[in-house]
């Protein structure tokens, strides 16, 4: 029995691995998320009930560092290097020129060209295959152990795999790769940190830096990091003779290795390879602020020396800057979904990285009056790969006097209701829940999250302008006959709408959790809680200690989302939603549904002798049952425990059977029936 469970185990954490590295590493995963989280949550369940499995490389093992008070310093096995610049192909050819009188005449120079990712280079240690320490570059010498932050970043391998077919791992290996986020998780997590009312950050390369350096791996674990390697720092047991080999053999060993790196025989062709990535770096998915040229051979690399900190033998070619200067017209302000307000610059139109911008976010408040951006300064604007432009500062030298301060509007620019900034909190919000500004973002949010497909911030406005749509539960009562009235709208354009909403009323609870526009709730959040609770309903059940207690979730998630559920609109809509047959439950919830506990709800109240609540869930779950937060008639089980609160006399009241500690362990070893368990001495109230 025991052996049995030992292999799966084994046999889930190779299926988990071999997804992550087809998912992270290879993006090009081959199952579904749901199919994923099942193999991760059998596992879950199996090493919950059997902790002496666990084993620090379990793909389970990413999150569970504890909390520290400061990072312990870290010597490097070599110096982490840094590079020359080059900021134009003439400085390139330069470089070239030095480097050559410095060789042989007869050498023969290839170019291995990589994109220079703007993330955090770290360094990480594995000895017989198996992830020891990672360390951010420090000052070159010494850098910080974030071995446990690391440890949550998907990418980052936690053991290199032992292939049948390959070369065992090497005894050590040193590898040094730059952590990064891409930028539309950047945005995404810019998005729910202003949602929070939580710091944002300036450029995904802040980002990642600001959650590496983390001292609660637990908020490292929520960021959207990902890796790219690209050296080997040092090793035992393996030879290379050049970048390129290192590449494939980092690739070998399950690296995660840029997939745009690319080998020449000359360096003229290096050089046209590079301006080609310039052109293109804004549909690149993450940030580069150039690309690094190296010489192939390693040994050759070796003898060119090092000037300063910088190898001779590579060289960082340099992406222009993307910053213009130009004039700020105008103040205008986008009214969030959840009433923020959001500050942008209307501007005198400017080129920037190619395009012409009109519009450029000042992000909050306190950033505008923290950088005194005032009406009619000459700003500068910087724009970063796909990120959309910003306002980084006022030239204040350029000043005429006429300048207009900035001041935090009293009234909603939409509904001229007033605005109100909670304490703490950087964001200023409308107040009016009926804000038609705030509704038409909502509806813009469910369409796109539930993926209406066609309907975006024009037919938003268009359908709340007309009178259809007041919250996005009416996309569910629509008439044809109202819509062929609008605008635009033909006989076939308005049967493919309603097909789609129709559509929509069938898609993942996590996508409804997201959809509803809760304030923090973006899609991670979103496929946390849907992975803790298996309806709208019982979410909505779910009070602030049990929200909190869920990883991954804060006090201010914990209390948005219950205040979400609290108010009357809310439960309006989502009765709504639910009579007009929008799914709010995943049916097939991949939970274990064998074991001694199958089929039974449990409800906890108050401490229990050994157990904390967390575990206790995870007991019963992994054998078979399930825990609600709410006593109801569904519930076959009170889990009692020392102080309980009003769920006892709930349960006592409709003869639900209350069972202890020991009764419940007594029912999983299968040697009691619980039935009957109601007539524990207990204090009668
Ligand atoms: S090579 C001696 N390759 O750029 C090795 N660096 O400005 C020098 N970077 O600190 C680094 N992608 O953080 C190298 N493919 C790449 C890179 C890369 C990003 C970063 C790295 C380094 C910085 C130097």
């Amino acid at each position: 029995m025991a052996v049995d469970i030992q292999q799966r185990i084994e046999k889930l954490r190779q299926l988990i691995r071999h997804h992550d590295y087809l998912y992270y590493v290879l993006d090009a995963p081959e199952i579904s998320d749901a199919e994923y989280d099942a193999l991760m949550r059998e596992l879950r369940e199996l090493e919950a009930a059997h902790p002496e499995f666990i084993t620090p490389d379990s793909p389970t093992q990413r999150v569970g560092g504890e909390v520290r008070e400061q990072f312990v310093k870290v010597r490097h096995p070599a110096p982490i290097l840094s590079l020359g610049n080059a900021f134009d192909s003439d400085e390139v050819r330069a470089w070239h020129e030095r480097i050559r009188k410095l060789l042989p005449a007869d050498t023969k120079l290839q170019f291995v060209v990589e994109p220079k990712i703007d993330g955090l280079t770290v360094v990480l240690h594995y000895e017989d295959g198996l992830f020891m320490l990672g360390a951010t570059r420090g000052d070159g010498e010494t850098g910080e152990d974030i071995t446990a932050n690391l440890r949550t970043v998907p990418s980052v391998p936690l053991r290199i795999p032992v292939r049948t077919d390959g070369p065992p791992p090497p005894r050590r290996l040193v590898v040094r790769g730059e952590a990064y986020m891409r930028i539309v998780d950047f945005e995404e997590l810019n998005r729910s940190q202003q949602e929070k009312g939580e710091k944002t950050f300036a450029n995904p390369r802040n980002a990642a830096a600001g959650s590496l350096r983390q001292l609660d791996p637990a908020v490292t674990a929520s960021r959207p990091l990902r890796l790219f390697t690209y050296a080997v720092v040092a090793s035992e047991g393996i030879e290379l003779r050049t970048q390129w080999e290192v590449l494939h053999y980092l690739m070998d060993m399950g690296f995660p290795v840029n997939p745009d790196n690319a080998l020449f025989d000359d360096l003229e062709q290096a050089i046209a390879y590079s301006e080609q990535w310039m052109r293109k770096r804004d549909t690149l998915p993450y940030e580069a602020d150039g690309v690094v040229i190296k010489v192939n051979d390693l040994a050759t690399q070796e003898s060119l020396g090092v000037v300063g900190k910088d190898p001779r033998g590579m060289i960082a070619f340099k992406f222009p800057a993307r910053e213009a200067t130009t004039r700020l017209k105008e103040l205008g302000i986008n009214v969030g979904r959840t009433g923020t307000l959001n500050p942008f610059a209307i501007l005198e139109p400017v080129r920037l990285g190619g395009v012409t911008i009109e519009r450029a976010t000042l992000h909050n408040f306190e950033d505008i009056a923290r950088k005194d951006i005032r009406i009619g300064d000459m700003v500068v604007v910087k724009r970063a790969g796909d990120v959309i432009p910003q306002v980084e500062k006022p030239i204040v030298e350029l000043r005429t006097g006429a300048e207009k301060v900035i001041t935090i509007p009293q009234h909603c620019p939409a509904c001229g209701a007033p605005t109100h900034k909670p304490e703490g909190e950087v964001a200023v919000y409308c107040v009016n829940p009926s804000c038609p500004a705030q509704a038409v973002q909502r509806i813009i949010h469910w369409a796109s999250t539930m993926d209406i497909e066609g309907f975006g911030e024009r037919l938003a406005q268009l359908f709340v302008d007309h009178g259809l749509l007041r919250d996005f539960g009416d996309f569910y009562y629509l008439k044809r006959e109202d819509i062929l009235k609008l605008p635009g709208f033909a006989e076939k354009s308005t049967d493919n709408l309603l097909a789609a909403i129709e559509a929509s009323k069938n898609r993942p609870l996590a996508r409804v959790i997201a959809a509803l526009g809760i304030r923090g709730v973006g899609s991670i959040v979103a496929e946390t809680l849907a992975q803790y609770f298996h309806s709208i309903d019982e979410l909505s059940r779910a009070s602030p200690e049990v929200l909190q207690s869920i990883p991954g979730l804060g006090p201010v998630n914990a209390s948005n989302i219950a205040a979400f559920f609290a108010s009357e609109r809310t439960r309006q809509l989502l009765e709504k939603l639910k009579r007009a047959g929008v799914k709010m439950e995943e049916e097939a919830a991949p939970r274990v549904t064998t074991g001694p506990l199958a089929g039974k709800t449990f409800v906890i109240t108050g401490t229990l002798p050994t157990l904390t609540r967390e575990q206790a869930i995870q007991l019963i779950e992994a054998n078979g049952g399930r825990v609600v937060d709410a006593v109801s008639k569904k519930t076959d089980y009170l889990l009692l425990g020392e102080n309980p609160g009003s769920k006892y006399t709930k349960a006592r009241e409709l003869g639900i059977p209350i069972i202890d500690e020991a009764q419940l362990r007594a029912m999983i070893a299968g040697k009691a029936e619980a039935k009957g368990a109601t007539q524990l001495s207990l204090p009668t109230e």
